[in-house]
């Protein structure tokens, strides 16, 4: 069962943990947080399993300050007036990505822009300790409400992690606001933390709603995810000319002959294949190879999302079909 620890005692537990890799859940001001290093693929990954969650969506990165924030995403004028104006706080802005900024791709699900926020509190002195920005979707497993307290966390994922960070219930309550800057405008992508009304006080304007409301449809539109070769999964045998991506140490007929060959982890570790997932997907992708062929995942545990992403690759391409 995971330990239950007051922000006044937690702080070196919480750091040891996630220098190592692991997960920890933190009150923030809007909902607990179950938070990794943004930077760890293995830590990230870690989140998707203890949640059990079906599918890779994308996760909010936190930061500590403005220049952490900078050199994750480009600010445009208007995001970076409602960051100035609302952080530490729970509005999310979604932004473009600055190359090479450390972020592991399974924080984003492979996509070109990031969700990022600065809390209050606890979260913020620890992100500000680690030196690194902390993935963290809320604290609950898949489907559940999120908590809003250590215990609430405590009880749906006590037995999944070894550590939550005690800070009483959360002010908020609810998850935070997200937008989006589109050009001279700022559209709505999730309500939460703070009302609209707030935010358009700020900007001098209404925000832009509909359309990608919904927040998870960025993320879920098949398109976001497709490479530009095919994918072909179950692979049993490899054609010629087709890239090969690997799982296991059982290898499809026909490896030797692949264009391009990467094993998403060769001990059959489904935490470690997450983690490699987007980055080998896109290395064979470069690759040029016409098409992906993957050897089969077996289903449980995290390999139901890494099978969710792979068949969204393989399905047929249509960026206006929403994946299901
Ligand atoms: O208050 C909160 O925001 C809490 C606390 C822990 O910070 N976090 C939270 O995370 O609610 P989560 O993972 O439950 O929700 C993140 C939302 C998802 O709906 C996801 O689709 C969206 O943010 N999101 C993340 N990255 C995105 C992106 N690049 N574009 C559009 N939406 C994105
Ligand atoms: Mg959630």
């Amino acid at each position: 069962m995971a330990e239950i620890l007051a922000v006044g005692e937690a702080m070196e537990r919480a750091l040891a943990l996630l220098r190592g890799g692991d997960v920890v859940a933190i009150p923030t001001e809007t909902v607990y947080g179950l938070a990794g290093d943004a930077t760890n693929g293995v830590g990230v990954a870690r989140i998707f399993e203890a949640k059990g969650r079906p599918r890779f969506n994308p996760l909010i990165a936190h930061v500590a300050d403005m220049g952490m924030a900078e050199r994750i995403a480009l600010f445009d004028p208007l995001s970076k007036k409602l960051a100035l104006a609302f952080w530490p706080g729970p509005l999310t802005l979604v932004l473009p990505q600055r190359p090479g900024n450390g972020i592991h791709p399974l924080v984003t699900a492979g996509l070109d822009t990031i969700a990022l926020r600065m809390p209050r509190g606890f979260g913020g002195e620890l992100i500000a300790r680690l030196g690194r920005p902390l993935a963290a979707p809320s604290a609950n497993s898949s489907g559940r409400i999120s908590a809003t307290t250590a215990q609430a966390v405590a009880a749906d994922l006590g037995a999944r992690i070894k550590l939550v960070v005690d800070g009483g219930a959360t002010p908020v309550g609810l998850e935070s606001t997200i937008v989006k800057a589109e050009g001279s405008a700022v559209r709505l992508l999730r309500p939460g933390g703070i009302a609209a009304g707030e935010i358009e006080a700020v900007i001098g304007m209404k925000l832009l709603r509909g359309g990608a409301v919904g927040v998870e449809a960025p993320g879920m539109l098949a398109s976001h995810y497709a490479p530009g070769a095919a994918v072909r999964l179950n692979a049993g045998t490899v054609a010629e000319g087709e890239a090969l991506l690997a799982f296991g140490s059982l290898r499809a007929e026909g490896w030797r002959h692949a264009a391009a060959f990467l094993n998403l982890s060769v001990s059959g570790d489904l935490r470690e294949a997450a983690s490699n997932l987007f980055s080998y997907m896109q290395d064979l992708d470069r690759s040029g190879a016409q098409t992906i062929a993957v050897e089969p995942i077996p289903l449980d545990g995290l390999g139901e999302a890494i099978n969710d992403r792979l068949s969204r690759a393989a399905a047929p391409r249509d960026n206006t079909q929403p994946a299901t």
